[in-house]
């Protein structure tokens, strides 16, 4: 099984019900009529999320959520779970946004647990990890995503990497304009595919898809997803407007 390119749009705390379904109306149109390269994922907040499974029913689109609590259910006001998810037909949840990561505490021990209940659910995974400026500038980058990848994943069977994507986000990319070169991408995915490899072997690890996501717009999409071990992007802030949205989809 060869991997995939995925085209996912986090669309965060944004849109209403009214702007989930004009978005999702607009892409339709929009991506008619084109032959897709790649799988186009959206993931709008929780409580539109059954009406953009219904909305997008049929087409290409498919709906991701952006988060879900770790147990199966119980006394956990305010959380989603995964049942839940699976039954209003959502298939994939993205998991460690560096969002989720800042704002919400959540660290390695606590994603490590979400991400086996999604995968014990059934559910696909989008998992995000990446390095701080201070990261960066350090020259640590490459221990810290060695780690985030480590603690979280590699007590994994080889046989539930099928269900995991992937996606490098250096947190200083993301939402700030400031992209990673396709270079910086490139030499980054390569490394993580390594590392894949040395634990796993050159199947699972030719076969996961790794995304690049920080700040991708139209006017640098091409260049990253047309580096070899980029395999299309998790865009935020350009994945709200239709036609920026677009834009990306046909580059890959
Ligand atoms: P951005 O967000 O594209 O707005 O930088 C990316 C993300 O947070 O996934």
């Amino acid at each position: 099984m060869a991997r995939k390119n995925i085209v996912a749009g986090n669309w965060k705390m944004n849109n209403n019900a009214t702007q989930t379904q004009e978005l999702i109306q607009g892409l339709k149109s929009s991506l008619e009529g084109i032959t897709l390269n790649s799988r186009v994922v959206i993931a709008p907040t929780f409580v539109n999320l059954s009406s953009a499974v219904s909305s997008t029913e049929g087409t290409a689109i498919e709906v991701s959520a952006q988060n879900m609590h770790q147990a199966d259910s119980g006394a956990y006001t305010g959380e989603i779970s995964a049942d839940m998810l699976k039954d209003i037909d959502i298939q994939t949840v993205i998991l460690g946004h560096s969002e989720r990561r800042t704002y919400f505490g959540e660290g390695d021990e606590l994603l490590k647990e979400k991400v086996n209940t999604a995968l014990a659910k059934e559910l696909e995974v989008i998992f995000c990890f990446g390095e701080l400026l201070e990261d960066r500038k350090s020259d640590n980058h490459f221990a810290v995503v060695e780690s985030q990848l480590k603690n979280v994943l590699f007590d994994l069977k080889a046989d539930q990497w099928k269900n995991i994507v992937l996606a490098y986000e250096p947190v200083w990319a993301i939402g700030t304009g400031e992209t990673a070169s396709p270079e910086q991408a490139q030499e980054m995915h390569a490394f993580i595919r390594s590392l894949i490899e040395n634990q796993y072997g050159a199947e699972v690890s030719e076969d996961v898809s790794i995304l690049y996501g920080g700040s991708v717009k139209p006017g640098n999409a091409q260049e990253i997803f047309s580096k070899k071990d980029v395999d299309g992007g998790l865009i935020g802030g350009a994945s709200l407007k239709v036609q920026d949205f677009t834009e990306i989809i046909k580059a890959i």
